[in-house]
């Protein structure tokens, strides 16, 4: 069914320097909104961005029945706005609304909510060349009750934000052994909020001693690698593009899905397959030229400089010509029109 989205408009806040806002910070002037309510979406509107009103037992404040996803609009060569790969961000939304017992969002009412929003908000997408709009879509159980169950009530919606560099410089991260992110069977592969908040702590320890984030290790034998942070994990050893292959612990990120794409068109050996940390700590031992870097929307491609294994810090390799940055720039091209969109990724406004 069709949804009719109602849009009130409103021009208050304007646009200045977004290279200057961090990350998220600063919304947009517009937000997407619907409500589901007796087994249905209805009250769809875009309307300017205001705080909500809850109850103290909205469902999802106490267990956490809430879901998100993070995706792009770029700006592209003609002055078209492109929003990067809709259709996979929202087979994943509703995967992960699946494995929370929330209810699916219909195709046409996730793309026109985006759509509108982002029309509206046009202004706001950077035109710099590493800008972007980060766009936000999540949904949360807003029903009011105590008791542990699925809730009945909930509320999608969407807010953006202007994006630049979401890490300024290589990173320096540790293999984490000791705490993981997500278990075989568990909701590794949602992207709910609860993933995130349980990594704080152990990212806060990384921090302490020094490290910018975790590469996370699977928690059945701690051996394998899973994820970095809150990225896929990726390396390039030996002419092979290597990353894990998708077990149920892993996000299946439309970043590491779009460069293993890129990769094989350009010709490049990849492997998707499990990988054990004392691989990579072989390969420094070798004496090997080792890439490692960190795939997601936010950060896109987030270089590694530094892996420390057990106490002890190997040196990735990060010059001007490693391939991630091929990769990276691959990417870039065809999200702003200056390479053939062979994929059917960008959805054009
Ligand atoms: C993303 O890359 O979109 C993420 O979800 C990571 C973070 C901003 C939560």
């Amino acid at each position: 069914m069709e949804q009719t989205i109602s849009i009130t408009s409103h021009t208050e806040r304007k646009v200045t320097d977004t290279r200057a806002l961090p990350f998220g910070k600063v919304p947009t002037e517009h937000m997407f909104i619907a409500e589901y309510k007796d087994g249905k979406w209805q009250n769809a509107s875009v309307t300017p961005f205001h705080d909500l009103s809850l109850s103290p037992i909205a469902l999802c404040l106490h267990y956490g029945q809430t879901v998100f996803e993070g995706m792009k609009a770029f700006r592209m060569n003609d002055g078209n706005i492109n929003v990067f790969r809709m259709d996979k961000h929202y087979d994943r939304f509703n995967l992960s609304l699946q494995r929370m017992c929330m209810p699916a969002v219909p195709k046409d009412l996730f793309v026109n909510a985006i759509h509108q929003l982002v029309a509206i908000d046009a202004d706001w997408v950077p035109t710099d060349e590493d800008g972007s709009l980060y766009i936000r879509p999540f949904m949360i159980a807003t029903e009011a009750r105590i008791g542990v169950k699925v809730a009945d009530e909930y509320l999608f919606m969407v807010v953006c934000s202007p994006a630049f560099l979401y890490y300024s410089q290589p990173l320096r991260v540790k293999v984490e052994t000791t705490y993981v992110r997500a278990a075989e069977g568990g909701t590794g592969m949602a992207k709910c909020g609860g993933n995130y908040g349980g990594a704080f702590y152990p990212a806060g320890l990384a921090r302490e001693e020094g490290f910018d984030q975790v590469l996370w290790t699977d928690s059945k034998t701690h051996e394998y690698i899973e994820e970095s942070g809150t990225m896929n994990a990726m390396f390039f050893i030996d002419d092979t593009l290597i990353t894990p292959s998708l077990s149920g612990s892993i996000l299946d990120g439309v970043t590491r899905n779009s460069l293993l794409s890129i990769a094989r068109d350009k010709g490049v050996r990849v492997e998707e397959r499990p990988i054990k940390y004392t691989e990579l700590l072989a390969a420094f031992q070798a004496g090997k030229r080792v890439e490692a870097f960190g795939a997601g929307t936010a950060a896109v491609v987030a270089p590694i400089a530094t892996i420390s294994i057990h106490g002890t810090d190997h040196a990735c390799y990060t010059g001007k010509d490693a391939m991630m940055y091929k990769l990276r720039s691959w990417l870039y091209d065809i999200r702003i029109g200056a390479a053939p969109d062979t994929h059917h990724w960008n959805y054009i406004i």
